[in-house]
């Protein structure tokens, strides 16, 4: 049953429905998206500051477009590291890795390459979309380290072996890594509450985590400033910051003697 409509609809009265979901069970899947890091000053992709220079995500982001220009890919990627690293994780990021000790069994999927979950002290995290800190060989495909400094050079990072490096990251069109993606379904088809944070819902195998949860009888909960495709569907959809709504709802569920099912 969807709760969006009504007199009851406060973001208070759907904070404690949400609350009341949580606090009886001990099996929590979450994803999260761009929003949850918007507070921190990180650009959301599809929210009215995502473009640099003029150049949506959908463009950048390709292999396409590294191929045609390495040099202008890899200036956005430092350009964003840059702002990345001078940014702290927010009260969201800190409310989710809360919810890992309240929660027997917990899995965050994140398909934000930022950082900053485990920034704030996540550990169980997967990145759907890679690392931003993280390059990869276009050749041998050796994996490393690499936090770039914006504006020092134009020279376009190699690897040891000489080959070229690239973000390792998911771009469109690009296969996500299956291990992420079977762990995530493994844990989905055993829990009890999915939440979904701060994601337009719109980029695929992402988008269909909701469904998924649904078909297979988990209760959802949504957390978004905006109304998604899944808003009318979830279980709970609070209409909220994650940096407000996530820390509210932590502490309801902890101040609330419970009794816990699976
Ligand atoms: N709190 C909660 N939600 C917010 C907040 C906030 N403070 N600020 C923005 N939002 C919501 C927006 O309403 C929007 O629905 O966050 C969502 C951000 O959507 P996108 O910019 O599309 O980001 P995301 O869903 O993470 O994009 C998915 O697309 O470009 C690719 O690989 C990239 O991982 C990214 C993927």
């Amino acid at each position: 049953m969807n709760h969006t409509s009504g007199n009851s609809n406060s973001t208070d009265n759907l904070i404690d429905r949400a609350a009341l979901l949580l606090g009886t069970v001990n099996s929590v899947f979450v994803l999260t998206g761009a929003g949850v890091s918007a507070e921190s000053g990180i650009p959301t992709f599809r929210g009215a500051d995502g473009l640099w220079k003029n150049y949506s995500a959908q463009e950048l982001a390709t292999p396409q477009a590294f191929q045609k220009d390495p040099v202008l890919v890899w200036e956005w990627y430092h350009w964003r590291q840059d702002l990345i690293l001078k940014a702290s994780p927010n009260a969201a990021h800190y409310a989710l890795s809360a919810f890992e000790s309240i929660f027997e069994h917990f899995l965050l999927l994140t398909q934000n390459v930022d950082n900053m979950h485990r920034r704030a002290g996540s550990q169980r995290v997967l990145e759907l979309h890679g690392n931003i800190f993280r390059a990869r060989c276009c050749e041998c495909d050796r994996k490393t380290e690499y936090t770039g400094i914006q504006g020092v050079s134009n020279d376009l990072p190699r690897c040891v072996c000489g080959g070229l490096l690239r973000p390792d990251v998911v771009w469109f069109g690009e296969a996500i890594p299956e291990y992420i993606w079977q762990d995530s379904l493994d844990f989905l088809s055993g829990t009890a509450v999915a939440m979904i944070c701060g994601t337009s819902g719109v980029v695929w195998p992402a988008a269909a985590i909701p469904r998924i949860a649904m078909e297979q009888g988990v209760k959802t909960i949504e957390i978004n400033l905006e109304p998604t495709p899944i808003s009318n569907a979830v279980d709970v959809s609070i209409r909220a910051k994650a940096d407000v709504a996530l820390p509210l709802l932590v502490r309801k569920i902890t101040d609330r003697p419970t009794s816990k099912i699976s």
